[in-house]
């Protein structure tokens, strides 16, 4: 309370306003994000932090949620939120709310209890309605990025399900079938203009986001061509989200994760039905670059340098299972090699043992890649950025 009244205390001061886009699979010694968010609600010794449940199956993730802000990260309160259906139109919830200098939603993002109860019908509760309040005065709002858009919420499918779907090869998909399903009232409302997904190089989900924009992107007011993945264990920051929406990334210690940035504007509409995408520009941001969620600018962590002359590998290494939810970041692996090494693309297959097969073509001549070894890691572990990478995917006929 402390922090707001003061900073609205002093005229023409601009109060920064903070997001906080979790991937999913936070650990507790994720000490880059966990710190970030206390300071982002005001800093050690002040930030005053609602830890904001929606299933009694929460409770432990709460409480540990709590006992990190207070007692290993240094807030100086936190406390739990419940919420049941009829909390979300509490006048008194929705005043106690008001007086957190930062809230953080538990995640629950496989089953999106917080989007029913929070905004039942499409409908901003008095409670989601204080939270957005919280934010607008100056302080920190946290959840997994899925459900925290204004645009739709992907509730299922993997991406193999997601490029079929829709198709000529409907009837034939030999997978396993959880067909890809987004709420189209969208979600929580806390950024605009992009559909937000979570464990996302971890699970694969990078062909799901792109059919979900490709179908959804005519949708009237919440339609967009434009969507961000986030890591397990991975945080996107945005500071203004509402106004000027610009993004850091913040990952583990060491990792090579980070943030997928899509952009099927100049993707044609039959692509779909076809399941045949010609040259889908993606880009992938790690440690510590910053992203103008508007202009699309990105400034690269200062320590990381160009890659192009400089690339280290001789050759690509193509994946024979491109689209797998098993063996994670398959996708991610891949291009990271890819915008290293002396080749300009490479050719991967999705898995054999699943009809029908697809082809993905990655080409980076038009990529550009920044990457260097992170500072003080005594591994000397390498990460690599890069934009506009362009994917090819078309059925690989038997
Ligand atoms: C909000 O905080 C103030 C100051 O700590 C306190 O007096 C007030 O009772 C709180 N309001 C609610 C609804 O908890
Ligand atoms: C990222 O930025 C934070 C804050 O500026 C800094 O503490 C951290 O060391 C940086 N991490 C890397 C890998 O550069
Ligand atoms: C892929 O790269 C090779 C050179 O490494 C080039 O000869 C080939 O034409 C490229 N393929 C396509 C389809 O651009």
């Amino acid at each position: 309370m402390y922090f707001v009244a003061f900073l609205l205390a002093l005229p023409g001061i601009v109060i920064a306003q903070n997001l906080v886009l979790i991937g999913g699979n936070l650990k507790d010694d994720n000490a880059g994000i966990w710190t970030m968010m206390v300071e982002k609600a005001g800093g050690p010794g002040i930030a005053n932090i609602g830890v904001v449940l929606a299933s009694p199956n929460n409770d432990a993730e709460g409480a540990k949620a709590v006992d990190n802000f207070v007692r290993i990260y240094g807030a100086k309160a936190a406390s739990i939120i419940s919420l049941g259906k009829a909390d979300s139109s509490s006048q008194e919830v929705a005043d106690r709310v008001r007086n957190y200098t930062g809230i953080f939603l538990v995640d629950d993002s496989e089953k999106s209890n917080l989007v029913k109860i929070l905004r039942p019908s499409g409908v901003d509760s008095l409670v989601l309605k204080a939270i957005k309040s919280v934010m607008s005065n100056g302080g920190m709002v946290a959840g997994n990025s899925a459900i925290m858009g204004n645009s739709v919420v992907i509730h299922s499918g993997d991406s193999m399900n997601a490029l079929v779907e829709g198709t000529k090869y409907e009837e034939s998909f030999s997978g396993k079938r959880i067909p890809l399903a987004y709420c189209k009232s969208g979600g929580l409302g806390f950024l605009n203009n992009y559909v937000l997904d979570s464990h996302f190089s971890d699970k694969g989900r990078e062909m799901r986001l792109i059919r979900t924009l490709l179908d959804s992107r005519d949708l009237p007011g919440i339609g967009t061509s434009k969507g961000l993945g986030v890591d397990e264990n991975t945080a996107l920051v945005i500071s203004n989200p509402l106004s000027k929406p610009v993004g850091k990334v913040i990952t583990a210690e060491v990792s090579l994760s980070g943030v997928f940035f899509v952009d099927v504007s100049t993707v044609p509409a039959e692509s779909s039905s076809k399941a045949t995408y010609e040259k889908i520009p993606f880009s992938f941001f790690t440690v510590n670059d910053t992203i103008d969620l508007t202009s699309g600018e990105v400034t690269y962590a200062s320590w990381k340098i160009p890659i192009a002359g400089e690339e280290w590998f001789e050759d690509a290494i193509p994946s024979s299972d491109i689209f797998s939810a098993e063996t994670p970041s398959e996708w991610r692996q891949t291009n990271r090699r890819l915008i290293d090494c002396k080749e300009v693309n490479v050719t991967c297959t999705s898995l054999s043992s699943v009809r029908p097969r697809f082809q993905v073509f990655f080409d980076r001549l038009e990529a550009v890649g920044f990457g260097a070894d992170i500072p003080n890691d005594p591994k000397k572990t390498y990460v690599a950025s890069y934009r506009n990478m362009l994917a090819t995917i078309k059925p690989l006929e038997a």
